[in-house]
């Protein structure tokens, strides 16, 4: 179950029901379009004073441009939530747009808020995820210009670009907050570092290993 999950409890002939709701939870006012200058902390960002909202706060524009993708990895992210576009907040849903560079990774990661999206806009991506313990089965293709792909919620995925030219994806996530867990980077890149102890005992690989791989994180 997502750990954000929204747990309601209802009384009813004495017997306890619970509805566990594996998305944000839903609005209770036509928008809450986010006060970016507000410093209250609550589940989700403080309301605008409706009277003060504008179009644009509904809009973002820039995703048809290319990002730069000269980085190790060969991808870039470009995410708009409601930091980038504040009447989406208490909405549940956010986008983004994925530049990849031949032979470009979004490397191995998961979204513990959101179900993910994906729309292949150019080139083609080999895609994939890994269902939950004791199967861990691997479930993947790949997607040409126009084939649409889920992500569910939660797994681990990734997509990589196997063409000679770039590629681009855009991709809507369930959440205003989906988050993201770079599965290399939390494990061999946390601070402080995980011991090596754990780390050699987890992957059954030795100290030295584990040493370099912290060291690429
Ligand atoms: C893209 O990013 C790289 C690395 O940060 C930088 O060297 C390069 O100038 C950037 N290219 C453009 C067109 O901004
Ligand atoms: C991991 O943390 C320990 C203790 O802070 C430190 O001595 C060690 O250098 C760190 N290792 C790496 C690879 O960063």
């Amino acid at each position: 179950m997502a750990c954000n999950a929204c747990i309601l409890a209802i009384s009813f002939l004495a017997l306890p029901f619970f509805i566990a709701l594996a998305a944000d939870q839903s609005p209770i006012q036509d928008f809450c379009v986010a006060d970016t200058g507000s410093t209250v902390l609550l589940n989700g960002l403080t309301c605008k004073d409706p009277k003060h909202v504008v179009a644009d706060d509904f809009s973002f524009g820039g995703l048809h441009l290319a990002a730069n993708t000269s980085n190790a990895l060969g991808c870039h992210v470009t995410p708009v939530t409601p930091s980038e576009m504040p009447g989406l907040n208490t909405l549940g849903i956010s986008i983004i747009r994925i530049d990849y560079a031949p032979r470009g990774i979004n490397p191995l990661h998961t979204h513990p808020r959101a179900s993910e999206l994906l729309i292949v806009l150019e080139g083609s991506l080999e895609v994939g995820f890994i269902t939950s313990y004791p199967e861990n089965r691997h479930i993947g293709k790949v997607l040409q210009k126009g084939d649409v792909f889920v992500f569910p919620i939660g797994l681990v995925h990734y997509q990589r670009n196997p063409g000679p030219t770039n590629a681009v994806a855009v991709a809507a996530l369930s959440s205003q907050n989906p988050g993201v867990i770079m599965v290399a980077n939390a494990v061999f890149g946390s601070t402080p570092n995980i011991s090596s102890d754990i780390l050699e005992k987890s992957f059954q690989i030795n100290k030295n290993v584990i040493g370099y791989l912290q060291t690429k994180f």
